[in-house]
């Protein structure tokens, strides 16, 4: 049976404020936030209360050692009003998963999944209807407990807030393969999503901005010479018709999209290959044109198209397709969230 969760009412509503038909992607955030305590080495009850600062002593071991993780989920409205999440357990799973190698204390399923449940439905008349809009749901784990000491923290919050957010239209992106830095090394915390990844990201990512480039492609940290990820999503490559992306390993994040992506192209009759690419390979195909495309996959964009990348001081420029696979699989995937198809896959999660 599931928990009944606390739930503590906003005394008003800021909802009158927002306005859904501009909305960019989470910078307005709605009335409640599901919190939880880890104390006395236990999780404590989860209760939903209104939107709220945290107040934090100084020596709070997020600021000083980074125990942080987070999980990046979305909240969809079909046309007659129903809510759906898309494969919520696969968010639970991953975020424990970050926890532990993290050495955070692991937050047991219900406490989420009911949390979550509680939460969305409260808030359900923050989900935008707009065609590629959703409530972007961000749960987050982090270190509250005091001490300089480099150790694990004593005490820990887990916080679920929530973001009405737009279609998130970067257009396509020129992407840098990036050849110097890396964002995630063996053994390492590449797998998790842990705060610290992303920070490590930004100053290459600028200096790839610098020079003209709105992304990076992440290459393995030993040769640079096999491609792993692009910016904060998975990588995908079409070599004539053949769709392929990178195992995943302790250096790259294990994305739900990516995964969906793959079972979705396989259903469609696409041959797909999960192996190492090398840059070397792309360079090659874009030279002799079976290059076809390029796209990044992630639950906040869900499928980004590369337009072209540079490597070794020169660009390379990608075909514009009339079809794509990346429009055919991003359309694929949202029809499935936004319960526009048949959920063959059993992807979907009725909230309400
Ligand atoms: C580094 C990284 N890779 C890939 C992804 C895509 O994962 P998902 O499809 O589960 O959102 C994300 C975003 O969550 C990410 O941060």
């Amino acid at each position: 049976m599931a928990n009944k969760i606390a739930v503590e009412k906003a005394k008003s509503s800021k909802i009158e404020d927002v306005d859904f038909d501009n909305l960019s992607f989470g910078s307005v955030y709605s009335d409640h936030m599901l919190v939880c305590d880890y104390k006395d080495g236990e999780w404590k009850s989860p209760k939903v209360v209104p939107y709220q600062p945290i107040t934090l002593d100084p020596s709070a071991k997020i600021f000083h050692y980074g125990q942080s993780i987070f999980e990046g989920m979305k909240a969809y409205k079909d046309e007659n009003g129903k809510v759906w999440l898309f494969r919520p357990l696969e968010n639970f799973k991953r975020l424990n998963k970050s926890a532990q190698r993290l050495a955070i204390p692991e937050i047991p399923e219900s406490y989420f999944m009911d949390g979550l449940n509680t939460l969305i439905q409260l808030e359900s008349d923050w989900i935008p209807q707009n065609p590629g809009s959703s409530l972007y749901i961000r749960p987050f784990v982090f270190a509250s407990g005091n001490g300089f000491h480099a150790s694990p923290a004593d005490e820990y919050k887990f916080i679920i807030a929530c973001a009405p957010s737009g279609a998130y239209f970067s257009g396509k992106v020129k992407v840098l393969i990036e050849e110097t830095y890396s964002r995630a090394a063996n053994g390492g915390v590449g797998y998790a999503k842990a705060g610290g990844n992303y920070a490590g990201q930004f100053y290459p990512t600028q200096l790839a901005a610098e020079k003209g480039y709105q992304q990076v492609i992440w290459t393995d940290d030993n040769t640079h010479e096999f491609i792993e990820e692009a910016g904060a999503m998975n990588v995908f490559v079409r070599i004539n018709d053949t769709l392929m992306t990178a195992p995943t390993s302790d250096r790259i994040l294990d994305g739900i999209t990516r995964k969906s992506i793959l079972d979705i192209a396989k259903d469609e009759g696409i041959e797909t290959e999960v192996r190492k690419i090398s840059v070397h390979e792309l360079v090659e195909a874009a030279e002799n044109g079976s290059l076809k495309e390029m796209f990044g996959a992630g639950t906040a964009a869900v499928v980004s198209p590369i337009s072209g990348f540079g490597y070794h001081g020169k660009d390379y420029d990608l075909p514009d397709l009339e079809e794509s696979y990346a429009s055919l699989l991003k359309q694929r995937i949202t029809d499935i969230q936004y319960n526009r198809a048949e959920d063959k896959f059993g992807w979907r999660h009725q909230v309400i």
